[in-house]
């Protein structure tokens, strides 16, 4: 993917110096691309685990850097009211992610329901496996014909309930800043709650499919979790910020919560000995959503597209609203 997104920069801009980190799987250090600001950008390409904020940007000395092109649709590591004010473009990779997640909320949620996890350990592990088939061993919970409430029925939101609504009768109730009606009559319809408690109360799982924005910060929190069923499930593939971890983990412990999946933890990535790790309960992956590779292509090329467009000083295809 990265060799494709060079050959496509040196297209369109041939006579362009490049600067790129020889890990693929890496990002370079702060001070390199301080360095790197500092002789001079006009344009920079950053994922979610580069954190973009305005100590980085002063050493932007020159006041050179025009773009900056996130391969990702979320942008909260990027300070945008920094960019706006020293007259920076941001560009970002919406849409071609959107069914890729949905499919990976899915999974994680009936892996999550269905105690993936520990049926995995229990066949990897000598001695874990024992009798063929036993009535009550590693039994879960159903996900069919269960009440989902989606909280931030946005285009994500709408693909997972599309998938849950028509694929395993769930019932959809969703939160957000207003009703929807436009999408929500092909989901049922889904039915908005106004009130984030009522939603909380009703769900069997609960999916928080929004924005991480100083709003949604801690939106799952202590009090939050205790309106929740006690027999509910929390499924959360956006920001691990909008869950208070340990107040999970703590909910979990007392029985007030029965299973935690994510896909998204803070940090990232989470060392082997976290608490959350050790909870009964929780199933993490390690930022996963988008991860196919047509979709990381897709994600690539547009990020690509944004740079080109704002190094060209022309609109941006994919921007971030300033
Ligand atoms: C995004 O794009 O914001 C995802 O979290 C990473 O694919």
């Amino acid at each position: 993917i990265q060799a494709q997104a060079i050959d496509y920069i040196r297209e369109e801009l041939p006579e362009a110096e490049l600067h790129v980190h020889p890990d693929e799987h890496a990002s370079p250090s702060r001070r390199e691309v301080e360095t790197w600001l500092e002789r001079g950008l006009d344009a920079l390409v950053c994922v979610i685990g580069d954190t973009v904020d305005e100590t980085l940007l002063a050493h932007d000395v020159q006041r050179r850097l025009r773009v900056i092109s996130t391969m990702s649709v979320g942008y909260n590591h990027i300070d945008v009211g920094a960019c706006r004010r020293r007259g920076i473009v941001v560009g970002h990779t919406p849409d071609v992610l959107t069914e890729t997640t949905a499919d990976l909320a899915v999974g994680l949620l009936i892996a999550t329901a269905r105690r993936f996890r520990e049926a995995l350990q229990a066949v990897d592990k000598p001695g874990g496996w024992t009798s063929s088939w036993s009535p009550t061993w590693l039994c879960g919970v159903d996900v069919h014909h269960k009440t989902v409430g989606i909280i931030g029925l946005g285009r994500i939101g709408v693909a997972v309930a599309r998938r849950l609504h028509h694929g395993f009768g769930c019932r959809i109730l969703y939160h957000g800043s207003r009703e929807k009606p436009e999408v929500a009559a092909e989901l049922g319809p889904a039915s908005f709650r106004p009130v984030l408690d009522d939603l909380l109360a009703e769900s069997d799982f609960v999916i928080p499919l929004c924005p991480l924005t100083e709003k949604t910060r801690n939106l799952i929190h202590a009090a939050n979790l205790r309106r929740m069923k006690k027999t509910a499930i929390l499924i959360n593939v956006s920001r691990g910020e909008v869950i208070d971890q340990d107040a999970v983990c703590d909910a979990l412990e007392r029985g007030w919560l029965t299973a935690f999946g994510t896909d998204v933890t803070v940090p990232e990535p989470l060392p082997t000995n976290h608490r959350l790790l050790s909870v009964p309960g929780v199933t993490v992956l390690p930022h996963i959503g988008s991860a196919t590779g047509e979709t990381r292509l897709a994600m690539a090329r547009i990020c690509i597209e944004n740079l080109v467009a704002g190094v060209k000083g022309k609109s941006l295809p994919h921007p971030v609203p300033l």
